[in-house]
This record gives C-alpha cells, structure tokens and sequence, in this order.
C-alpha cells in the first residue's frame, strides 16, 4: 500500500512462487480466473531462468515460503491452520514448513539482552549457553541466574525481526487489495482479514511480554491440575524482547523410547495429554494453541510440562456450554437436539429447516461412531460439524477452529504416546464431567445467584434505572433528566409496596 517497495516486493514473492513451482498451487487455492493466471505467468517468466530457491525436497508452497524469509514461513504456519481459507491440499502442504532457521550468534543475543533488560549480561546471568533452538522469530538459550544459580531458558527475539514483518505485513496488505480488485469470487475469502488475522497474530508472538502474561495466566488456571506444570516466568528478567522461564527438565514428547526405558506409562501420559486439554479448552476457556511434541516435555517423574505461549485459545463461557452440549448430543446420538442447541444459539439463522439440519448433523456422527474405536477423532468430528454448520448460515468462529485444528495436533500427541488409544472414552469423563457441572438445575441455581449478585451491586440505583429505561421507553423522542429528588421518592414507593405486600402475605399464610 505504502510506496513502490511493496510492489518490488510483491513482484520478489511473485518470482520466487514461479521458481518454487508454488505458483499454480496459490492460483488453485485462491480460485484464480485466467487473466490473473495468464498475468502471473508472463510476469514469472523472466525468472524461470534464475535457478531454484530453497530445498528441492520440500512441496512447492513450502519451498518458496521457506525462500522467502520469517514473515511468509510464519505466514505459512498460521494459513496452514486454516483449511477453511486455504483449502485441505495448501493447509496439508504447508503444515510441514519447518520454521527452523540458523541462528544468530551468542554476541548478538547478548546485545539484545543488555539493552532490553538494561544491565551487563554477567550482572544477570552467570552462564549463558549457544542457543540451543532457533526458530523464525526467536531462539533459546540456556542459562543461570547470578547469585541464585537457578537454571532458566532465555529467549531472545531475533534482532531486527520487527521491522522485517512490518514490511512483509504491507506487502501482504498489498496482494490483499490486489486478490480483492482482479479476483473478486476469492472475495469470498476475504483476504484482507486472513492477513489483519496473521497480523494480530504475530504482533502478539513479537512481545515476549504477553506470551509471559499468557505463560502466567496458564499457570493460574491450570494450577490444580495433576500431572501438568507451567514453568515459571522470571519477570524481572523479562522484557519486550528477552524472555526468562524456569528450565523445563525432561524428554522431548516425541521421544517414546526413552520415555518408556525411564520405566514410565506413557499410554496413561498419552490419555493424559487429551484430558488436560480438554479440560482447558472446556473448562477454563483457555487452552495452548501449539501444543505440538516440540512444545511439550515429559519430566522424569511422568508430569507434561508446556512450553512456549506464544499462540494460546480462548472461548468464552457461553460457547463452552453451547458446544459441551452439542459433543454431548452426538455421544448420545441425540442429532435433533444436537440441532435445536444449535437454533437456540442463534448459530443457525432461524429460518432454516430443522430436521434437515438434524439429518445432516446425523450424517456427521453416524460415520464417526461407526469407525473402528481406534481411529475415532473428535477433531475430525468437530472439522465436519463445521462444514455443515456453514452449510446451514453458521459464521466462520476463528477461536473455533484454532479449537479444531489444535485438537487436530493433541490426538496426534495422544496417540503416538498410546497408539490403541479411544477418543472418545478418554475424552466422555471429562465433557459429562463438564455437562453435570455447568449445564442443568446447578449451573442454572449459580446463574441465578450471580445474577442476583450483579442486580445486588446495583440495588440503590435500580429503581432509576428501571424509571429512566421506562421513560426512555415511553417517549423516545426526548428523555427528561430524572430529577434527583424523584429516586428516593420510588425507594420509597417501593418499600412501602413490599411492605403491604408482605403484610398480605403473612395475612394469607
Ligand atoms: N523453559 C524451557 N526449558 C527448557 N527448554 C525450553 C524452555 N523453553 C523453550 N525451550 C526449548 O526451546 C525450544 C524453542 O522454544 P519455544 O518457546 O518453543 O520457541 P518458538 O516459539 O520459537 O517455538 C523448545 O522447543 C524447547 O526445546
Ligand atoms: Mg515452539
């Protein structure tokens, strides 16, 4: 948008998609009509004779966006969590992209350390190792803190990486407009908020700051839970662009042999892995979004530790219950009333046939049961449900389908761990648990109090509250000011109401 950069850069993205061969796989994906074809095509031309980017081994898409730098592989990442915009194929492609790139060396992190945290780095740490990862935006090292000896890992973001995603940001921007203008059935896609959503995203993933916030506030509501620890964040070693954690001692989730030659159960760690998420998704609406094998550890004593916050789910307590209702249903094989809740949300427009609905919401759950316990997936379930709730006028929910396609990735953990594992009876304790608890006569007694509760807070300003709601009401052109003499007067009028009510009461009894 800004300045002639962005096209040098968009006609950069457009040769290296061409070299890589991704080209046709973007067009595909974007629904592409000819003329754009036809314009890209002569445009990349030129660039055929350049010679190859990247590894030669990778799919096309992920081959260029590797070539491309941090922003596209990020970009990359995050469309890959989105069949819904990029189509199964893309996503499938791009799930592969391996952010690994080569680190920075030891004396950059160190600058990157002195001038965020403002002291020596000897001052504040007493060793400090080689980065031990490195990824597109940040990498680890680890270290001890002078004077307690304890051991942290200390993230630095990447030097100069802010400015680098700022510009490619634009660019994306740029091609946003462009898809929009020469392509209007990709419209439908509404590009400029897939990349408002990759922004919003990643702007979050550069300021260490809120991923500690969200490592602490994960702590918090996960505290309780048996078998799982948060490291602790080190908050006066944290700064915008320096993260200190609390080392997280033990194996790599993938590591299977020697999780198993420590002697412990990793067929209970696996059910494990699904339950806990689970119960953060359903019951505190806050759940880790990247819960892949490289973001998990299993310590010696057989505790699953989480590492990195940077993409965390949240879902509000209102769609927790809708959709604990809903997965409920389908245990039960109860579609209708699968497909009332959905009407009685306001999910499904109103006008829409509901036995239909039912119909098509059976056609969803009897394929899944059916399948060999083994294989059954709620994240598959819930990816179908999704195509016909859109089918049926369902808005898109993007914290739903982070859900999904993270559920998606914890089966998986689940199941490398206990390959005979069954979904569903590892996954029923913990939605029934769920259901007893917050939908039914006990949810509705807590929902009455905390209503009382809230209407109690109000109570002296109630009765100017209801008269000016019904002044409002009654003449909508021109709300008088409630003069402040008349408040009291109701409290007055109101008290005497109940107590000649109560007094008939009693008379009655
Ligand atoms: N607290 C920690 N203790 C031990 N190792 C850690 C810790 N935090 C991160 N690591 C290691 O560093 C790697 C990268 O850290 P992570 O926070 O996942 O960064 P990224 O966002 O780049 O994926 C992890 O996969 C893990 O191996
Ligand atoms: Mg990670």
């Amino acid at each position: 948008m800004r300045g002639p950069h962005n096209i040098w850069r968009l006609v950069r993205t457009g040769a290296t998609l061409e070299r890589t061969g991704a080209m046709t796989v973007v067009l595909d994906a974007f629904n592409a009509p000819a003329p754009l074809r036809l314009a890209a095509r002569v445009l990349g031309w030129p660039f055929k004779w350049l010679g190859l980017p990247g590894d030669p081994d990778m799919p096309p898409a992920t081959r260029a966006l590797t070539a491309l730098g941090p922003a596209y592989i990020k970009f990359g990442q995050i469309l890959s969590t989105r069949p819904d915009v990029v189509g199964e194929e893309l996503a499938m492609q791009l799930k592969v992209l391996q952010d690994k790139l080569p680190p920075f060396p030891l004396a950059d992190a160190k600058r990157v350390i002195e001038r965020e945290l403002e002291a020596p780095v000897e001052q504040l740490f007493s060793e400090l190792s080689e980065p031990i990862a490195a990824a597109s935006i940040a990498q680890v090292h680890k270290a001890r803190i002078v004077g307690t000896g304890q051991q942290v890992a200390v993230k630095v973001l990447r030097p100069g990486i802010e400015k680098a995603f700022q510009k490619d940001i634009d660019a994306f921007y740029l091609t946003a407009s462009l898809i929009d203008l020469l392509s209007p059935a990709s419209r439908r896609l509404r590009p400029s908020e897939v990349v408002a959503h990759f922004e919003g995203v990643v702007m979050g993933e550069l300021d260490f700051r809120l991923e500690s916030a969200a490592a602490g506030e994960f702590a918090a509501t996960t505290a309780k839970d048996e078998g799982f620890q948060v490291p602790q964040v080190e908050w006066l070693l944290t700064a915008r662009r320096v993260m200190t954690l609390e080392w997280v001692d033990g194996f790599p989730a993938n590591d299977v042999a020697a999780i198993e030659a420590a002697g412990l159960d990793r067929q209970a760690i696996g059910n494990r892995v699904l339950q806990l998420f689970l119960n953060h998704a359903l019951r505190d609406g806050y759940f880790h979004a990247d819960m892949h094998q490289g973001n998990l550890k299993i310590a010696p004593d057989g505790d699953i530790v989480a590492m990195d916050f940077g993409i965390m789910g949240r879902i509000d307590e209102y769609t927790r219950r809708v959709y604990a209702e809903i997965l409920y249903g389908f245990i039960r094989k109860d579609y209708r009333r699968v497909a009332e809740v959905h009407f009685e949300a306001g999910y499904v427009p109103a006008d829409r046939d509901i036995d239909e609905f039912a119909r098509a919401l059976r056609a969803v759950g009897e394929p899944i049961f059916g399948m060999d316990a083994n294989r059954i997936s709620m994240a598959r379930l819930l990816a179908y449900l999704f195509e016909v709730t859109e089918r049926f006028g369902m808005e898109t929910r993007t914290e739903l389908i982070l859900l999904q396609r993270t559920m998606v990735v914890v089966e998986g953990v689940s199941r490398s761990l206990n390959p005979s594992i069954n979904i569903w009876d590892v996954a029923q304790p913990v939605v029934e648990s769920y259901i007893s608890r917050n939908v039914g006569p006990k949810a509705l007694a807590r929902d009455l109090a905390a209503t009382i509760q809230v209407l109690a807070r109000y109570g002296p300003r109630l009765p100017q509250l209801a008269e000016a709601a019904l002044l409002r009401h009654n003449e909508p052109p021109a709300p008088p000011v409630v003069p402040g003499w008349r408040a009291p007067l109701l409290w007055m009028m109101t008290g005497a109401a109940a107590v000649i009510l109560g007094g008939l009461l009693i008379h009655l009894i």
